[in-house]
C-alpha cells in the first residue's frame, strides 16, 4: 500500500509516464487493493474490538486494586465481588458458570482492596478445584450482625483430613510451581484484620463452601459520618446501634 502510494508519486513527478504507469500497476497489483478493500472494515473493527478489551482490563484492574482506596472505609462489597470476577473471567468462563446470589447489603467497613485480594484467592481456588464445567455461586446475605459472603464450587472438595490444614502457609496440594499454598493463610489473616472469620465446609467429590463473615458493628468512630444524615449507618461506639 505505502509502495503504491510511492509510485503514484513517482509518476506524477515523472518524465515518462507510461513506465511510471507500469511500476504503479504492479505495485497495485501487489498491494491486492480488492481484498484490502473487502478486509480492511473487518480489520479496523477487529482493532476496536481489541481496543476495547483492553479498556475492559485496565478499567478492571483499577477496579480491583481499588487506586487510592487502601483506607478503611465504607465499601460495596458486591462492587468488589464483581470487579473481581471480572479479573478472572478468562480463568473461569471455561469451567464454571458464576451464580450470584446478591441480599441485600449496607456498606461495609473494610479496606476494599484487602477485602478484595481475599475474594481473588477464593474465587480462583473454586476454579482450580473444578476440573472440567462446574458452578461458582456466590451468596452475599446479612445475618444478625455480621454480613456473609459465601463461594460455593462443585469442584473436588476437601478430604476431612486435610480441612482444618488449608489455611496454614505454604500447605498446598497443587504441584510444585503452581500453588504457594498462601493463598488462603493470607485470605485468613485478611478477615481476622477485619475482626471477622473465614472457614470452610466440604463434601469430597461434590464441591466447597467458603465462608466469610465480617462485624456489621466493627463500624469504626474514625469513619467519616455526614452530619446532616444521623439516621444513616453510625459507628457502634455507643453501643445502641447493635
Ligand atoms: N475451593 C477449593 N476446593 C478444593 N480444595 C481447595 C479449595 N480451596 C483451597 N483448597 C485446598 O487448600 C490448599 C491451600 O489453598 P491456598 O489457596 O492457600 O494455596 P494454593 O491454592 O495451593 O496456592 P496459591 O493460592 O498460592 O496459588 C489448596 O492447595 C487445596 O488443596
Ligand atoms: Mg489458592
Amino acid at each position: 500500500m505505502l509502495g503504491l502510494i510511492a509510485a503514484y508519486h513517482a509518476a506524477a513527478a515523472s518524465d515518462d509516464p507510461a513506465q511510471a504507469l507500469a511500476a504503479a500497476e504492479a505495485q497495485y497489483v501487489a498491494a491486492d487493493i480488492d481484498y484490502l478493500r473487502e478486509d480492511l472494515p473487518a480489520l479496523f473493527a477487529e482493532s476496536r474490538d481489541g481496543l476495547d478489551r483492553v479498556q475492559r482490563i485496565v478499567r478492571d484492574l483499577k477496579d480491583f486494586s481499588r487506586v487510592g482506596e487502601q483506607e478503611w472505609q465504607f465499601a460495596d462489597l458486591h462492587r468488589g465481588l464483581d470487579s473481581t470476577i471480572n479479573i478472572l473471567r478468562y480463568e473461569i468462563k471455561h469451567k464454571a458458570e458464576v451464580i450470584r446470589e446478591y441480599g441485600e447489603l449496607p456498606e461495609v467497613w473494610c479496606v476494599p482492596s484487602m477485602i478484595n485480594q481475599v475474594f481473588l484467592n477464593l474465587l480462583a481456588n473454586a476454579a482450580q478445584a473444578i476440573e472440567h464445567q462446574g458452578t461458582i455461586t456466590v451468596v452475599t446475605a446479612v445475618e444478625g450482625d455480621k454480613v456473609l459472603i459465601r463461594i460455593t464450587d462443585t469442584g473436588s472438595g476437601i478430604p476431612p483430613d486435610i480441612l482444618n490444614r488449608i489455611f496454614a502457609p505454604f500447605f498446598t496440594t497443587k504441584g510444585a510451581g503452581k500453588g504457594t499454598g498462601l493463598g488462603l493463610s493470607l485470605a485468613q489473616d485478611i478477615i481476622r484484620q477485619h475482626h471477622g472469620r473465614l472457614f470452610a465446609t466440604s463434601v469430597p467429590g461434590q464441591g466447597s463452601t467458603f465462608t466469610i463473615e465480617l462485624p456489621l458493628s466493627e463500624l469504626q468512630p474514625s469513619a467519616p459520618q455526614p452530619e446532616s444524615a444521623p439516621d444513616t449507618l453510625k459507628p457502634a461506639d455507643n453501643g445502641n446501634n447493635t
